[in-house]
């Protein structure tokens, strides 16, 4: 979703801005600008399509100047278009504002502007608000920083705003609520970013903007003030992350790159929390917890997409392990539907960005009700880690293609980790089964990369033979049901074809209609206790002449026999072999995109971090 950078200091701007847009591309975009502060001036160049398009526009210009603001536009009012692209102007010329987020009473704002003779070039919530911002300055006897805090106390929704003003030529001004901002401390200059990646070759010292907070930043000195223009005390953290970790090494993209950091993500996720040689597990969030825990009646785990997925598995595993009602919400339903939670209820927030606006607005709304929030995140400082009371990061490393795959093997193996820990605590399952399923989840990197090695190149066959298909259907039961979910969301993702998942059984009840010999059924379909059920479904699919594609445990030589095409993985226990699944449909939806030449990092219309709701 919008990707916003913003620099001030001694050196010239330009090529932090661009190359800092460049580095937030994979967070989704349809347009791109920059504004550069130029004496008694504001040059502002905006361009729809890519970055490069942007660049291209700029190389004919003069862009010197050392302070200066850049954006990349997921649309939400108004079409993508150079008017509708940011940064916007101020009705005198003497303002730009870039803006990520949606301002919700824009509609009642605008009419009052356009009453006082305002007018519009663009049709986004975004330069309302940069003008009503004007509005207040211009009319009252107050500075821009009190005119953008009186605007911001009347302003519903969510925003972060960079703005530069011609009256200011050494104040960069920036605000937040409910969107990330990152500001970057280096010497004698500040970077600013919706996330760190942009800054991470020039600084590792960063400080997270909190909601409702103003910063007036200048080349050598960080202002922070709340909205009741209180100052507050900036708190300056160290980057623990690497450049190289945000490029692509060698890989042609980014998501395959991460599909093969599975051993290692998974292997980090486990790393000072599964002690394999005594078969123990040390998680001190839980610890920080652990009397609510074992005291609550239920617990509620909220999220959206492919974490919804992670959760959907946990709610297996929990209930199995640690005999304690578990939820599932999508966290957009769940903050309309005025939900039952008192102090007693536990909620469980996944989120790779930790930024997702629907999960941090049910975790809010939870908090505010009392209800103690358990995060599992994989960005460190995100809003969703900060609003937690506890939680667990994942430590999967920066993910950038759009459709995660890595955060979501972290996601099951954190969440695993949880389960077993709780069932400890519980005493809920038995020493024998929680020690055996310690020992196979610290075995998971290297099955994981055994996959990768061995089933890649059966897939790129499949891929090659499936790939002009209109819909597949993936199904699975039980524990495997949530991975039929989440294959079938990554192929839809990145190959634009229709898939839907469905729990194996349910087919009967409608979509068996589908069934043709036109249409592939990928089964997740290894070997667990309802493995007799899931062959009678393939038996049912294939008496219909639906083409099988099974992903199987190895030498399973009936379902081998029923599929058109197999994938097999390595045998492990039923609760273990979901997180194993995961992998071949990862690689299959990569290969199918890959096959019909879909930008697979950058799937059209999709944001990777989901900042408005
Ligand atoms: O950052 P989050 O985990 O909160 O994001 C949730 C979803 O937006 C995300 O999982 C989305 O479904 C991905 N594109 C799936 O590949």
């Amino acid at each position: 979703m919008c990707g916003i950078v913003g620099y001030i200091g001694q050196n010239q701007a330009y090529p932090y801005l661009i190359g800092g847009l460049k580095k937030l591309e994979y967070r989704g975009y349809d347009s791109a600008g920059i504004a550069l502060h130029k004496t008694n001036d504001l040059q502002v160049v905006k361009k729809t399509g890519k970055v490069a398009a942007l660049e291209e526009a700029f190389r004919t210009k003069d862009t010197q100047s050392t302070l200066g603001i850049g954006h990349t536009r997921w649309a939400t009012h108004g079409v993508p278009s150079d008017e509708n692209a940011h940064p916007h102007y101020s009705n005198s010329g003497n303002l730009a504002l870039v803006h990520n987020g949606i301002i919700e009473n824009y509609a009642s704002l605008k009419e009052e502007l356009l009453q006082k003779g305002y007018q519009f070039k663009s049709d986004t919530d975004s330069e309302v608000l940069l003008n009503f911002i004007e509005d207040i300055y211009q009319n009252n006897d107050c500075s821009l920083e009190e005119a953008i805090r009186i605007a911001l106390k009347r302003v519903t929704g969510a925003y972060v705003i960079l703005i530069l003003s011609i009256e200011y030529p050494d104040t960069l001004f920036a605000a937040r609520k409910g969107s990330p901002l990152v500001i970057g401390i280096g010497k004698g200059e500040h970077f600013l970013g919706s996330d760190a990646s942009p800054m991470l070759e020039y600084t590792k010292e960063v400080v997270y903007i909190n909601d409702y907070e103003l910063a007036i930043i200048k080349a050598d000195q960080l202002i922070l003030k709340n909205l009741g223009n209180e100052t507050l005390t900036p708190y300056v953290q160290k980057l623990d992350l690497e450049l190289a970790a945000i490029e692509k090494g060698g890989y042609e993209h980014f998501m395959i790159k991460e599909i093969y950091e599975q051993p290692q993500a998974i292997f980090d996720s486990l790393r000072g929390r599964l002690d394999p040689e005594n078969l123990s597990i040390t998680l001190s969030g839980l610890d920080k917890i652990k009397d609510k825990l074992i005291a609550a009646r239920r617990i509620i785990i909220v999220a959206c997409g492919t974490s919804w997925h992670a959760g959907l598995l946990a709610e297996y595993w929990i209930e199995e392990l640690c005999r304690v009602n578990v939820e599932v919400e999508y966290a957009s339903e769940f903050r309309y539907r005025n939900p039952i939670i008192t102090s007693d209820d536990v909620i469980i927030a996944i989120s790779q960005s930790g930024e997702t606006a629907d999960t941090l607005v049910a975790l809010e709304n939870a908090k505010s009700k009392g209800a103690t929030i358990f995060g599992i995140v994989n960005v460190v400082g995100s809003s969703i880690a900060r609003i937690s009371d506890a939680g667990i990061y994942t430590h999967a490393g920066p993910e950038i293609g759009v459709a995660s795959t890595k955060a979501f093997s972290a996601q099951l193996t954190v969440l695993l980790l949880f389960a077993i820990k709780l069932a400890e605590f519980k005493q809920s399952a038995s020493e024998e089964l929680r020690k055996q399923l310690t020992k196979e989840l610290s075995e998971v990197p290297q099955k994981v990369q055994y996959i990768l090695d061995s089933t890649v190149d059966g897939i790129k066959d499949i891929a090659k033979n499936y790939q002009h298909a209109t819909d597949f259907l993936f199904l699975g039961r039980g524990y495997n049901f949530p991975i039929a979910l989440e294959g079938a969301l990554k192929l839809k993702e990145i190959s634009y074809i229709h898939a839907e998942g469905y729990p194996a059984a349910e087919m009967k009840h409608g979509p068996i209609a589908l069934v043709d010999d036109t249409l592939p059924v990928v089964f997740i379909a290894t070997k667990d206790k309802v493995h007799e059920k899931i062959v009678s479904n393939m038996q049912e699919i294939k008496a219909r002449s639906g083409k099988l594609i099974s992903v199987v445990t190895a030498d399973d030589q009936l379902a081998m026999s029923l599929s058109d095409e197999n994938i097999q993985i390595p045998a492990s226990h039923e609760i273990i072999a979901p997180i194993l699944a995961t992998i071949p449909l990862q690689l299959l939806s990569y290969y199918v995109g890959i096959e019909r030449q879909i930008d697979v990092d950058r799937p059209r219309n999709l944001a990777k971090s989901v900042t408005v709701e």
